[in-house]
């Protein structure tokens, strides 16, 4: 299925050039994408003066869909230089599109990073890497990444992602599925309400990962609010096998809903992937990497939205595995 599943909110040819001339003067001025603290205040200070367009553009998530697709801006491809080999080696490549999606993301709330992945970056490059094919991270290819929660073993994760397409020649579809489509039972609701189970940390969080300080908590999969119910659900890292045979049942069913309401979403260079990540959980179709500099690359930016009540109040004790998200409070 192309983008026609996910509702477009289209900016225009001045509301682009007004968000990439800010991101041009701003990388300009501050040298680096990686500049941290100074490129932060210059991000907060630039993004309170977008025009009503760009704001308007950037409003909350108003549909069951539970995310939308920013469309407009342009990446020139030969100018980005080929897709890196890893994270780690991206650089400053295509600099000017991580402040582009630092100032949308601070139209939206508070850009988030995490110390223990992608070292402290605020945003992250998703490219596959040699040797990660069949791992359940953005650095995979040849397996289906499961549907999942972004950094769901954690209470401070994203309230926000945004997803910025730099190449995707082959089409290969970012999938996405909302529990507000999802039909459950209200027995079912009820149970995967309850704490049963922890959700472990993935494999981006090689130091959360050999946390021993105390018991992994355990956490609801699904929470009620007065818009309706917000989910927190990542199976690959969430040891099944440990809850009674109720429980499991109840947690399959919701996992054939949200294949069954899935969508999947091509991303075309340009093209911003908003996704509310306390509706929607997302995943990526297989693919055969090639490591020639021409593979699909995504950056990514978390957000968290300040007042936001989607989330249980008990998850404020949780411990998060010694993980902690550097806010970009200014
Ligand atoms: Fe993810």
């Amino acid at each position: 299925m192309p983008t026609g599943a996910a509702p477009v909110r289209q900016l225009d040819s001045h509301a682009v050039e007004e968000l990439t001339e800010t991101a041009h003067k701003i990388l300009a001025d501050v040298g680096s994408s990686a500049a941290g603290p100074e490129l932060l205040r210059r991000v907060a200070t630039s993004a309170g003066r977008l025009g009503e367009t760009i704001q308007q553009a950037c409003r909350p998530v108003d549909t069951d869909d539970g995310l939308y697709v920013l469309r407009g801006l342009s990446v020139d491809d030969g100018g980005i230089g080929p897709t890196p080999g890893s994270w780690a080696t991206a650089g400053d490549r295509a600099a000017a599109w991580d402040v582009t999606l630092l100032l949308l993301a601070t139209v939206m709330g508070h850009p988030i990073a995490w110390e223990g992945q992608q070292e402290g970056r605020f945003v992250h490059n998703i490219v596959p890497a040699p040797g990660h094919e069949a791992e359940q991270t953005g650095a995979s290819s040849a397996v289906l990444l499961s549907p999942h929660t972004e950094d769901a073993f954690h209470p401070g994760r994203a309230h926000l992602l945004l997803l910025g397409c730099m190449r995707n020649h082959d089409a290969v579809a970012t999938t996405a599925a909302s529990i507000r489509k999802v039909r459950l039972s209200a027995g079912d609701a009820d149970l995967l309400a309850r704490p049963v189970l922890p959700i472990l940390p993935d494999d981006a969080y090689a130091e959360a990962q050999s946390f021993t300080g105390q018991e992994p908590p355990k956490v609801p999969v699904l929470w009620q609010t007065e818009n309706g119910p917000t989910l927190r659900y990542d199976p690959a890292y969430t040891p099944l096998d440990e809850a009674p045979a109720d429980y499991r049942a109840a947690y399959d069913r919701l996992t054939a809903e949200l294949k069954r309401v899935s969508v999947a979403v091509a991303l075309e260079p340009g093209d911003v992937l908003v996704v509310d990540n306390d509706l929607v959980v997302h995943g990526r179709v297989p693919f055969t990497a090639r490591y020639d500099g021409t593979d699909r690359w995504l950056k990514r930016a978390s957000v968290r939205v300040p007042g936001r009540r989607s989330r249980p109040l008990a998850e404020a004790d949780e411990h998060g595995y010694g993980q902690s998200a550097l806010v970009a409070l200014i």
